[in-house]
């Protein structure tokens, strides 16, 4: 089993569309496959429910060890993708996981899924907490989506420099462009260097697109909304890195 997440500081940078994404592709190309949505706001129902968001579940007994993680999990909500839905109790995760040693942390809880999940996509809330370090901890690579800006950029230099301090796995971080609008001429600049400014830079630059804002519209991935749409190109291209990255 591998884990990835999607994870930045910020809020508003495409994570959830992201991880929605690319979660599909993984179940479409045959990998069984979980997206845990571990952000209270859930948006990543929104992008994958036709309309009916899924209902989630108290996350306390999950921490405390007394249910599985399986009780938590909708499956086959497309063939080989299983979903854990956000419910509101996730807003006290960063607590509980300080608080309490006798929580489980987030490796412990994934650890049962070993045998039947190939791959756990980890839909991230923004922000900066003990969630944050455990989901660094316990990701095999981290997907940063930056949006081409110096603002985004300088929130992404100062999260790396705190991974590389606290030697959180400053390796496993992987930014790539989201949000692209070359109308722009500081993205069509920051978009020429992006082979100067990341050590593994992706080449999967994700477009502003309102394809992706219909994703919340409709409750459907790119891959069946709009499979010719750049964004879902891109996605695919993402995807492909990801594979190479992991091996699989
Ligand atoms: N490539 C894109 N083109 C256009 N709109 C996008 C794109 N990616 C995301 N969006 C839109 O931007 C908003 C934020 O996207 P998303 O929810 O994926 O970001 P997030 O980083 O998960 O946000 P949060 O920090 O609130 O969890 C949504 O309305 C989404 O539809
Ligand atoms: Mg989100």
């Amino acid at each position: 089993m591998r884990t990835i997440a999607f994870y930045s500081p910020k809020g508003g940078v495409g994570k959830t569309a992201s991880a929605v994404n690319i979660a599909y592709l993984a179940s479409a190309g045959g990998y069984s496959t979980l997206l845990w949505d571990l952000d209270p706001q859930g948006a990543a129902s929104f992008y994958l429910s036709g309309g009916t968001p899924h209902k989630g579940k108290k996350i306390s007994k999950l921490l405390e060890g007394r249910a599985p993680i399986k009780d938590f999990i909708q499956e086959g909500i497309y063939p080989n993708l299983d979903f854990i839905p956000a419910h509101k109790s996730f807003r006290n995760l960063d607590i509980r996981l300080e608080e309490d040693e006798r929580n489980l942390p987030l490796k412990a809880m994934l650890s049962p899924l070993t045998e039947d999940t190939s791959l756990v996509v980890l839909d991230c809330p923004p922000g900066q907490s003990r969630l944050t370090e455990q989901v660094l901890k316990v990701a095999d690579v981290i997907y940063v989506p930056l949006v081409p800006t110096w603002l985004s950029l300088n929130s992404w230099q100062q999260f790396n420099e705190f991974v590389r301090e606290k030697k959180l796995g400053q390796k496993k971080l992987r930014p790539f462009f989201t949000l692209a609008d070359r109308r722009k001429k500081i993205h069509r600049e920051l978009l020429a260097q992006n082979a100067e400014l990341f050590d593994k830079p992706s080449k999967a630059i994700i477009p502003c697109s309102s394809a992706v804002e219909r994703m919340g519209e409709k409750g459907l991935p790119l891959e069946l909304l709009s499979p010719r749409s750049q964004p879902a190109i891109s996605y695919r291209q993402l995807w492909s890195e990801i594979q190479a990255e992991l091996r699989i």
